[in-house]
């Protein structure tokens, strides 16, 4: 019998370093990654190239009956499809991100896509993944040794997004995270921490520091 995977659950909201860390993290223990929010885009997008109205939620949830995707569980070499296409960059284009927290919101959704999960991570054939997401700690991974809420100041999250994403005027850009947050916030609590997770606050940290402070709770945790 193979020994269970070890998960490292980190939640937290966008802007608050969560992805680029958790891969790093990932790659330093030798882990998989395993980024949830990609498959909400994965759907948003198989959703809006489809023509669905992501504020109808039985169309959204009729939707997931030919959604058929992949996420690459590998820190090093990241990418996502659906179907055939390789749509690692097109699910970061701003059309889906304003239509992801429509699919999100939708309960069967997520339940379909949590076992999705599970079955990816005791799938990964690797000693531990790092899952990040919204509801990984209390959803997804509630028994998972480390549990990690990554979160930074909204000023600081936003000026980070609009680092990222160049050609973008920072007050729209600010403004495009509040509204998600509001929206996102609604369907999981991702800015308390949940009994027994550790806040991790990277307002004043950089990369470098923040991954320190994360692979340092891990450590805590016993995980290695
Ligand atoms: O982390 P991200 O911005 O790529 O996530 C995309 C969207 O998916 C985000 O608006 C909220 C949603 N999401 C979620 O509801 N639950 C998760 N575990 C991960 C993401």
């Amino acid at each position: 019998q193979t020994p269970p995977v070890t998960v490292v659950a980190i939640d937290g909201p966008a802007g608050s370093g969560k992805s680029s860390v958790s891969k790093e993290a990932a790659r330093r223990l030798g882990f998989g990654y395993l980024d949830t929010g990609a498959a909400y885009r994965a759907l948003a997008w198989h959703a809006v190239e489809r023509g669905v109205d992501t504020s109808d939620s039985a169309a959204v949830l009729d939707a997931t009956g030919d959604f058929d995707y992949a996420i690459s569980l590998d820190p090093d070499h990241y990418w996502v499809r659906v179907g055939e296409a390789d749509v690692t960059e097109a699910i970061r284009e701003i059309r889906v991100t304003e239509a992801v927290s429509g699919v999100a919101r939708v309960p069967a959704v997520r339940q379909s896509i949590n076992a999705m999960f599970r079955a990816m991570v005791a799938g990964s054939g690797r000693p531990g993944v790092v899952v990040e997401g919204r509801d990984i700690t209390t959803v997804v991974a509630p028994d998972a040794p480390v549990r990690i809420l990554l979160t930074a100041a909204p000023e600081v999250r936003a000026a980070r997004r609009s680092a990222e994403i160049s050609g973008h005027d920072a007050t729209a850009v600010a403004d495009a995270l509040r509204r998600r947050d509001t929206a996102d916030s609604k369907v999981v609590d991702f800015l308390t921490a949940a009994e027994g997770v550790t806040v991790v606050d990277s307002t004043e940290l950089d990369f470098e520091q923040t991954v320190d402070a994360v692979l340092g709770v891990i450590a805590e945790g016993g995980v290695r």
